[in-house]
């Protein structure tokens, strides 16, 4: 057996990820979107130390069918896909606490036997990196993790070599869904660049279905993802100065059906002026204005289909639950 190895990468620079002092560009990225009508907040300002918690406690909702019905989906086809792939560099975009991993890292170490499995994760939260890796490493004898500190832009332009005989990058969790379409586009782009031919892509993907099943995922009765919603302006005022008051802000996730997306906003229950200190300037908010914090796009297995066909990349298999609710779609790099 091949000794464990850990092997952190940081693209970003170590005070770069979402908790350090924000670069120029992110002060002009806040801004530009602040300035936008509706008012927009990047989502990645989610994920502070309080909003990753916020974010596992959703995962685990009653009303939040997404994970565990991708859970179930992956634990019934992990070992089919193993075998379709054969040995794999597993490469996972937005790896957070890697829940999901296990089930499919499971998979392959039963393939492996006592040959050595590559895990590439990748996540801009190298606490979460770390910690999970550490785990892994634990758990998985066989293991070597060259972990990359990064967005996805930046991972996918530097992966590391694959001693594996081909790769399989997981972008797991309907993370698609928060992509605009002309970032799913640019991302489909980048990826078919990325992988070789035989290389796979394991995306899962959020179905459409009825609103009131969309509407109360993102509206739970416990309010969490309310909190998760409020907590993005705390997590602006710590990195950016701001003085936003979340009391005076109320969370709202609506299904537009036209755009076939939830749109997640804060809306503004009293005139207010926030200070953006870099800029020296105030923002006036009326009541009852909108910020649009996220957007979450549903699919159907087709469209995705049909839009990594045009990039050169063949579904193999696709998996659903009983209710067609949400898909793991596996494609192969012509
Ligand atoms: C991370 N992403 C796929 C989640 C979603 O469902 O779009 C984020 C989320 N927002 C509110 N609840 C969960």
């Amino acid at each position: 057996m091949m000794p464990n190895r850990l092997e952190i990468e940081y693209l970003v620079s170590q005070t770069a990820n979402t908790c350090g002092q924000p670069s120029q560009a992110e002060y002009e990225e806040l801004e530009h979107c602040l300035l936008q009508s509706p008012r927009q907040i990047p989502s990645k300002y989610f994920y502070d130390a309080r909003g990753s918690l916020l974010f596992e406690q959703i995962c685990n909702l009653p009303e939040y069918y997404l994970t565990c019905t991708e859970t179930e989906i992956l634990e019934s086809s992990a070992q089919v896909i193993a075998q379709l792939t054969g040995d794999c560099q597993i490469v996972e975009l937005g790896s957070g606490s890697a829940t999901k991993t296990r089930i499919l890292l499971s998979a392959y170490s039963r393939l492996a036997g006592d040959r050595p499995l590559f895990y590439v994760p990748i996540d801009i939260s190298d606490s979460i990196l770390i910690s999970s890796a550490k785990q892994l490493c634990q758990q998985y004898p066989t293991l070597t993790i060259h972990g990359l500190v990064s967005d996805y832009d930046m991972a996918l332009a530097s992966l590391p070599p694959s001693p594996a005989p081909r790769r399989l990058i997981c972008f797991l969790g309907s993370t698609l869904g928060n992509f605009s379409p002309q970032q799913c586009d640019a991302f489909f782009e980048r990826l078919a660049l990325v992988l070789a031919p035989g290389d796979y892509f394991l995306i899962g993907i959020d179905c459409h279905k009825s609103t009131e099943v969309l509407v109360s995922a993102y509206n739970d009765s416990a309010q969490v993802t309310a909190q998760f919603n409020l907590n993005i302006l705390h997590h602006l005022n710590q990195r950016f100065g701001t003085n936003f008051v979340p009391e005076l802000f109320r969370h709202q996730a609506i299904y537009n059906s036209i755009l076939q997306q939830i749109e997640m906003y804060l809306i503004s229950q009293a005139d207010q002026t926030i200070l953006l200190p870099w800029l020296r300037q105030t923002l006036p908010i009326k009541t009852g204005e909108k910020i649009l914090t996220e957007i979450s796009r549903k699919f159907s297995p087709m469209d995705i289909k049909q839009q990594l066909q045009a990039k050169g990349l063949d579904l193999v298999m696709s998996f659903s639950d009983r209710q067609n609710w949400y898909s793991v779609l596996l494609f192969r790099r012509l």
